[in-house]
């Protein structure tokens, strides 16, 4: 089939699959944005999402996107320095920004594979994961998103990794977005320009609600951790948390443990 024979039919397959990733990504970046605001909001996400088998069933829809995202890249890329040799590009006067994150996809790709391995570790093994297998002697439930992400950044290596990450995918989505616009063929002479700029916005939203929760857990400053209210407490005892910077020392949510 020309989808898997032929040059362009791979690279619908990339463009589809990596919008389809990208659309993960939004759903993903919105559902992280209510751990800014609320832990019980949070939490009650994750336990719609949990192990059930919708959630089970959509995890490996999208493992198997990622897989064939990534196979594609590693195809293309051999293709393409097969076909040009060692003279891999004729024009190089290209703007220096787009010239190098499209001379760079596979290397960003690899960047933002090893950080997917990261958080996956970080947060899919521990919650997902440990209840299927139903692991015991953890430090949250696997229903506890909420305080996984407290636990995750209040470590400086992780938040230094996930913000690496972060900026490998920025680059790796705003030349992806509209290359894959381009390869679809939605990119005429009046929208190749619209599109990139719809891209270089879409995508740099979507890195800042994911560097918001990062940085609003490594610094304490997320609404969700300052309870003096003590709305959102998940073990009820709201008077429990006096400051901010109290309840961001307390990992596990604004009441600890
Ligand atoms: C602030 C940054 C992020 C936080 C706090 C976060 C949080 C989480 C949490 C709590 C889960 C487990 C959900 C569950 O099993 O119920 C998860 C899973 C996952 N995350 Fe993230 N995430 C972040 C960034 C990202 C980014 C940037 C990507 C994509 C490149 C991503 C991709 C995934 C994937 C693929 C899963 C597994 C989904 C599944 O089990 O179906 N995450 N994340």
């Amino acid at each position: 089939m020309w989808l898997f024979n032929s040059s362009i039919g791979r690279k619908v397959v990339m463009s589809v699959t990596g919008i389809s990733l990208i659309l993960f990504m939004t759903f993903h970046g919105c559902m992280n944005v209510v751990a800014l605001f609320s832990a019980k909001g949070y939490n009650m996400i994750c336990e719609f999402l949990g192990a059930n088998w919708y959630a089970v069933a959509a995890t490996l829809a999208l493992a198997a996107l990622a897989v064939i995202h990534i196979v594609y890249a590693f195809i293309l890329t051999i293709q393409n320095r097969k076909a040009r040799g060692n003279n891999r590009y004729d024009v190089t006067d290209k703007p220096a920004k787009v010239e190098w994150a499209s001379q760079n996809m596979l290397v960003l790709g690899i960047i933002i594979l090893l950080g997917l391995l990261l958080h996956l570790y970080n947060f899919w093994y521990n919650m997902m994961f440990a209840e299927i297998v139903g692991m015991e002697g953890l430090a949250h439930s696997p229903a506890d998103g909420f305080g996984w992400i407290a636990e995750t950044f209040s470590n400086p290596v992780f938040v230094c990794l996930y913000i690496v990450w972060i900026i490998a995918l920025w680059f790796h989505l705003t030349h992806g977005f509209w290359s894959a616009i381009q390869t679809i063929g939605w990119s005429g002479h009046l929208w190749f320009n619209r599109w990139r700029i719809i891209g270089i916005i879409y995508v740099t939203l979507l890195c800042l609600m994911f560097l918001a929760v990062i940085l609003g857990f490594a610094f304490g400053c997320a609404p969700s951790l300052c309870c003096g209210c003590g709305a959102d407490c998940t073990c009820g005892q709201g008077d429990l948390c006096e400051c901010a910077k109290e309840c961001a020392k307390a990992v596990g949510g604004c009441c600890g443990k």
